[in-house]
């Protein structure tokens, strides 16, 4: 990369479609920071929870929000997700806040304090981030925008192996009806609904594996230097 040192890259699509283990090993062999926005919103789902807040309270709910504070560290084993300096990695993805955060993310108090996150997180280039929105809302004019799409079902055995690895064991099916119900729900909602952007790459991964996936999107980011 001559002439973008700092790219920011975004890495949109649905559920499952491979985005968190794409943009880590893009973003590694870029030298760039890997950002999981979704990980925000299951972090701050999982604190509405645990302090009982409800959505339909806006004052409590902009409380929590500006007293939280979700960081990422690198570690050897992937991304770890710190929700006011604790580990809530492994916490955030059970299927109960799989479920809560469709409801948290399409809260427009909610979406529009994380955006300022992430832009906040963003703005110097560098990075790598990975959501639904970041194409469209986030980072429109980022550097270079794919958007990454997977047959449902192939999306479903992959997040029910990923799950598996975590001690959760839950019928592929169940997994498939999940994922489906996100992808609608993601994509239909008023505020920053799931779409790709007009200038993004779309890269179908149903047929791929993570390392031709990788292999594709480095391609397209190196030759950002010679644009
Ligand atoms: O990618 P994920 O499954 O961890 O995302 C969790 C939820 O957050 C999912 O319902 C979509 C939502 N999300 C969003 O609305 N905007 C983003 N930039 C990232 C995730």
């Amino acid at each position: 990369m001559s002439t973008v040192k700092r790219p920011i890259i975004a890495i949109d699509g649905p559920a499952g479609s491979g985005k968190s283990t794409t943009a880590r090993l893009v973003a590694e062999k870029l030298h760039l920071m890997h950002i999981d926005t979704g990980a925000m919103y299951r972090a701050v789902a999982l604190k509405m929870l645990k302090h009982g807040v409800e959505l339909t309270d806006k004052e409590q709910l902009q409380k929590l929000l500006d007293s939280t504070m979700v960081t990422q560290k690198e570690s050897a084993d992937g991304l770890r997700i710190l929700l006011d300096s604790v580990d809530v990695t492994d916490d955030i993805r059970t299927p109960e806040i799989s479920l809560w955060v469709g409801p948290v993310s399409e809260h427009p108090v909610v979406r529009e304090h994380l955006v300022k996150w992430q832009r906040e997180l963003g703005q110097a280039g560098g990075v790598v981030l990975e959501g639904r929105d970041i194409g469209t809302v986030v980072f429109p004019d980022a550097d270079l925008k794919i958007f990454l799409i997977a047959d449902v079902h192939v999306r479903a055995l992959r997040r029910r192996k990923e799950m598996l690895a975590r001690g959760i064991d839950q019928p592929v099916e169940e997994v498939e009806d999940a994922l489906a119900a996100r992808d609608e729900r993601d994509s239909t909602r008023e505020y920053s609904p799931l779409r790709k952007a007009d200038d993004a790459a779309e890269v179908d991964t149903t047929h791929m594996t993570i390392g031709d996936q990788v292999d594709a999107i480095v391609k397209l980011a190196l030759k950002l230097g010679s644009k």
